[in-house]
């Protein structure tokens, strides 16, 4: 069944963090759905800009609603992820969508405000909800690097003023981490001060933590024994995902962590089946390892368990 966002937040807030996973195909989305219902765990599916232009946006909707039908006792909010304003108007306007992203991050405080207060008048018109970023986090996302001397952190007293100026319902905020699978270069470090900081002046409203991939040092070491060559690779340590909801973030973005899952299996496949050229066994092993991948992230964001809490707060 799909949810509203806000729906999602209002049952999640200050308690557990929802899991927000990106999909890009139907191996992708049986896997997310199957591991979402085995940990019994409400979630939202992002889809990026690169997502729907990868093969046809209508192909991913598709297969969001035909896994609705296929796993009717999943709850789950769609969300764009990353969005420029022209972008967040489609999605708006398609019905499909329960909330959008409009990524304003890399402009100026006062243009950032201009862009996202337009685009929340047109979510709001249609009782969509409206993520909104501010502050710069490092890394590689779509066609954006930030080095991470240009990344900067959210000031909490204009996330304050930004909440306040453009009525968004969300805010992501850079607190430390970074896209990708190279996050940290010495110790990692979640900048909990921060956090704190804001969530004292938006007290009960929903904050949002991208790169959240933990980039699990097993999995690059599989993934480096089958020919891969993946360097000084770091993430975000997992167990600091209920702190951090603790303190109101409620959506964890989690994407790269699903690439290195699928890397993982296809290399040690035709490593250890070199005569094979099917690509259907490995995609059947990746939707086994990505659902248990993902009830083992909603394990340690809290949202393992709540379906039914969901269900029931959703139905009054
Ligand atoms: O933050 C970016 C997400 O990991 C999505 O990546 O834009 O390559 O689909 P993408
Ligand atoms: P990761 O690269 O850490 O998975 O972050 C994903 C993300 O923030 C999507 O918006
Ligand atoms: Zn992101």
């Amino acid at each position: 069944m799909i949810v509203t966002t806000a729906q999602l937040f209002k049952v999640a807030y200050g308690r557990f963090a929802i899991g927000a996973y990106n999909i890009n195909n139907a191996e992708q989305a049986m896997g997310l759905f199957r591991g979402c219902i085995q940990s019994q765990a409400p979630f939202i599916i992002q889809i990026s800009k690169g997502a729907r232009k990868y093969t046809d946006k209508r192909m991913l909707e598709a297969i969001i609603r035909a896994a609705d039908e296929i796993f009717p006792e999943a709850i789950f909010a769609v969300h764009l992820d990353h969005g420029d304003e022209e972008t967040c108007y489609d999605c708006i306007n398609s019905g499909f969508y329960s909330s959008v992203m409009i990524d304003a991050s890399h402009d100026p405080f006062e243009k950032n405000v201009e862009i996202t207060k337009r685009v929340v008048e047109a979510a709001h018109a249609k009782g969509i909800s409206v993520e909104a970023e501010l502050g710069m986090l490092g890394g590689v996302e779509e066609d954006i690097q930030v080095d991470e001397g240009n990344a900067c952190l959210t000031d909490p007293d204009e996330a304050k003023k930004f909440v306040e100026l453009t009525g968004c319902d969300s805010l992501a905020c850079a607190i430390g981490t970074s896209h990708g699978a190279f996050k940290f270069k010495g110790k990692q470090a979640l900048r909990f001060d921060v956090l704190a900081e804001i969530q004292k002046r938006l007290p009960g409203f929903p904050l949002v933590m991208h790169g959240s991939s933990s980039v699990p040092q097993e999995e690059v070491a599989r993934i480096n024994a089958a020919g891969g060559q993946i360097k000084d690779s770091a993430g975000v340590d997992p167990k600091e995902y209920l702190p951090a909801a603790k303190l109101g973030v409620t959506k964890i973005n989690i994407d790269t962590d699903g690439r290195l899952v699928w890397t993982r299996v296809h290399r040690e496949y035709f490593r250890d089946h070199p005569d094979q050229f099917d690509f259907r066994p490995p995609g059947k092993i990746f939707m086994e390892e990505y659902a248990k991948f993902i009830a083992s992230r909603n394990e340690l964001l809290g949202s393992a368990g709540k379906l039914e809490e969901v269900r029931k707060a959703i139905s009054g």
